[in-house]
């Protein structure tokens, strides 16, 4: 099936736009005659990104943890481009390290940025483009990892899979309404991102952990997509009007099929190979 939703000429918002896999996202929606609204936390960071596109570009510096700035954003998007047809809940971060030693506040700020982000995305956006009534598009970013958990990174764990339910929820409420809204869900296996450079990453004294970070950034330099290819299989998914937006089928066929007859076997879990 081919999506009715407008490219050319439409509007992209999208969130942690700054870098890795949202600046793909960004180039790929304007390389498709999109205008794009930027969103991330360094207002710096932005301008420098939007100087490098060749399309109408709105900046707007948003910390998507909180709702009133994710409710400017979506305002500042309407009153300049007049609607958004695409919206990208991509901002996420990481946490790494054994989940008894991960504080409360890296825990909340994980919950804050990827769970939160993301709800106050919807919560902004969806009556917008309900009022509006014509074809549009939230993407919410999970990962492979909220298919299959993973140790030493909990709170991403816990917050990915987190995002593939809210998201699978979104997705019937608007069927039920018979909405002109598509919903997809996107799982990014590896790609070239500065996702594990967080601040906390690597920073412990535990050798486990550092060795766990290192392993995960070698991984992505090695075998991740760049942003742009990554971003350019993410539009092909949605023109063709794809709710599983899985770039990287190889990453997760195996490993998902093999923990799903395990839960249905009630064998203990096996852990990844990495
Ligand atoms: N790179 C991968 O291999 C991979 C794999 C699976 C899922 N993902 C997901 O893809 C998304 C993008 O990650 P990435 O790899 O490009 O990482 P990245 O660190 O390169 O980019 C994330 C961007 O989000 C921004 N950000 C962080 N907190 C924010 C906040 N509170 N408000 C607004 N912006 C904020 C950062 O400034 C950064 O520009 C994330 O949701 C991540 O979990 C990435």
């Amino acid at each position: 099936m081919t999506s009715s939703l407008r490219f050319d000429g439409g509007t992209a918002v999208i969130t942690g736009a700054a870098s890795g896999i949202g600046s793909g996202l960004a180039r790929q929606a304007a390389t498709l005659g999109m205008r794009v609204v930027l969103a991330d936390l360094d207002p710096a960071a932005l301008d420098a990104f939007a100087a490098t596109l060749d399309t109408d570009v709105l900046c707007v510096p948003t910390d998507v943890s909180r709702p009133e700035a994710v409710e400017a954003l979506a305002e500042a998007a309407w009153s300049r481009f007049g609607g958004v047809d695409l919206l990208f809940n991509n901002a996420g971060v990481m946490a790494t390290g054994f989940s008894w030693e991960i504080t409360p506040e890296r825990f909340e700020h994980s919950f804050a940025v990827n769970v939160h982000g993301v709800m106050n995305g919807i919560r902004s956006f969806v009556p917008r483009m309900l009022a509006r009534n014509l074809p549009a598009r939230v993407v919410n970013t999970a990962s492979v990892g909220g298919f299959l958990p993973s140790p030493m990174m909990s709170p991403y764990s816990a917050t990915k899979f987190a995002v593939v339910a809210l998201t699978e929820s979104l997705y019937g409420e608007l069927k039920m309404l018979g909405s002109p809204i598509g919903v997809s869900l996107l799982a990014p296996g590896p790609v070239k991102s500065g996702i594990f450079n967080d601040p906390f990453g690597g920073s412990h004294d535990r050798p486990e952990v550092r060795g766990f970070v290192d392993t995960m950034r070698t991984m992505l330099d090695t075998y991740g997509l760049t942003p742009d290819a990554f971003a350019q299989r993410v539009f092909e998914g949605i023109r063709e009007d794809r709710y599983w937006l899985i770039p990287q089928p190889e990453i997760i066929d195996g490993a998902l099929q093999q923990r799903t007859e395990s839960i249905l076997a009630a064998r203990n879990p096996v852990l990844p190979s990495y």
